[in-house]
C-alpha cells in the first residue's frame, strides 16, 4: 500500500504515519526527519536547508527531490515492507507533479491519500507542547502524549527537545506556507485519486483507528 499524508504543521501527520507504518509494515517516508537529520549532522544539505526550516519556508524542491527519489527506491528494495506513507512530501505542485514523474520511473503508483484536518489555532498550541526524541525522532506532546519520565523518550531514552521551528510567529509563517503552497494538492489529488478527509482533532487513537479503517487497515 502507497498512501500520501497532507496536513497542516501539527494536524498529526508525523504521529499517525508511524502508527500506520508500524500497523501495515509500510515505510514511514518523513522529508522533515531527513532534512533534519541532514541538518544534525552538518551535511551540506542540512547546512543549506538549516536557516531555511528555522524560517518555516520551504526547502528548495530539487534538494527534497532528491532525497524522496533515494527512499523510494530503498523502500522498494527493503525485505518485509509492504509500501510506503509519505509524510511531508509533496508540498507543493511542483513536487506533486514531481512525484508522478519518479513514481512512473519506478512502476510505482499512489493507491490512497489522506488528509488531517485541524484548525490553525489548535496547531499553534499543539506545537508549542511538542517534544521530540533527538535520536529516534519519536514525537510526545506534554499534555496528550507526554513522556513516562519528563525530557526522556519512552522508546530510547534519548533526550527530549522543542523544534527550533516550533516558535509560534514560525508556526504561523508556516501555516501561512502550507495554505499558499500545499492546500492546492488537495485539489489536484482529488481529481486523481481517493482523497480520506480525518478529523485531526479527536484523541491521537481516534485519529489512528478513523486512518486505518478508511484504507483497509
Ligand atoms: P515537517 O517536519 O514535515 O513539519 P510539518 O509539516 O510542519 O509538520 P509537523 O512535523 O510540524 O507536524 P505533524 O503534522 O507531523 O504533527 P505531529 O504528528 O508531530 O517539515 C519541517 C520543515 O522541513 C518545513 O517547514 C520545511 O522547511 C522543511 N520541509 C519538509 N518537507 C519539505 C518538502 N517536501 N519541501 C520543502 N521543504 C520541506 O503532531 C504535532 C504535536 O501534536 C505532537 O506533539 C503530537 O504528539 C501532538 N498530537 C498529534 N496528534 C494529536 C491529537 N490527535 N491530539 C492531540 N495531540 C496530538
Amino acid at each position: 500500500m502507497n498512501l500520501v499524508i497532507l496536513g497542516a504543521p501539527g494536524s498529526g501527520k508525523g504521529t499517525q504515519a508511524a502508527r500506520i507504518a508500524e500497523k501495515g509494515r509500510i515505510r514511514h517516508i518523513s522529508t522533515g526527519d531527513l532534512l533534519r537529520e541532514a541538518v544534525a549532522k552538518g551535511t551540506a544539505i542540512g547546512k543549506q536547508a538549516a536557516g531555511i526550516m528555522a524560517a518555516g519556508k520551504l526547502v528548495p524542491d530539487e534538494i527534497v527531490l532528491d532525497l524522496i527519489r533515494e527512499k523510494l527506491a530503498d523502500a522498494r528494495g527493503r525485505a518485509g515492507s509492504e509500501g510506503w506513507i509519505l509524510d511531508g512530501y509533496p508540498r507543493t505542485l511542483a513536487q506533486a507533479e514531481a512525484l508522478e514523474k519518479v513514481l512512473k520511473e519506478i512502476g510505482e503508483k499512489i493507491d490512497a491519500v489522506v488528509c488531517i484536518e485541524l484548525d490553525p489555532e489548535v496547531v499553534v498550541k499543539r506545537l508549542s507542547n511538542r517534544r521530540t526524541c533527538v535520536s529516534c525522532k519519536a514525537v510526545y506532546h506534554l499534555v496528550s502524549n507526554p513522556p513516562a519520565v519528563e525530557g526522556q523518550c519512552d522508546a530510547c531514552g534519548g533526550k527530549l527537545v522543542l523544534r527550533d521551528d516550533d516558535k509560534p510567529e514560525t508556526i504561523r509563517k508556516r501555516l501561512d506556507v502550507y495554505k499558499k503552497e500545499t492546500l492546492p494538492i488537495l485539489s489536484l489529488y482529488e481529481g486523481r485519486y481517493i482523497v480520506h478527509r480525518v478529523d485531526g482533532s479527536k484523541p491521537i487513537d481516534d485519529v489512528t483507528s478513523d486512518i486505518a479503517g478508511l484504507i483497509g487497515l
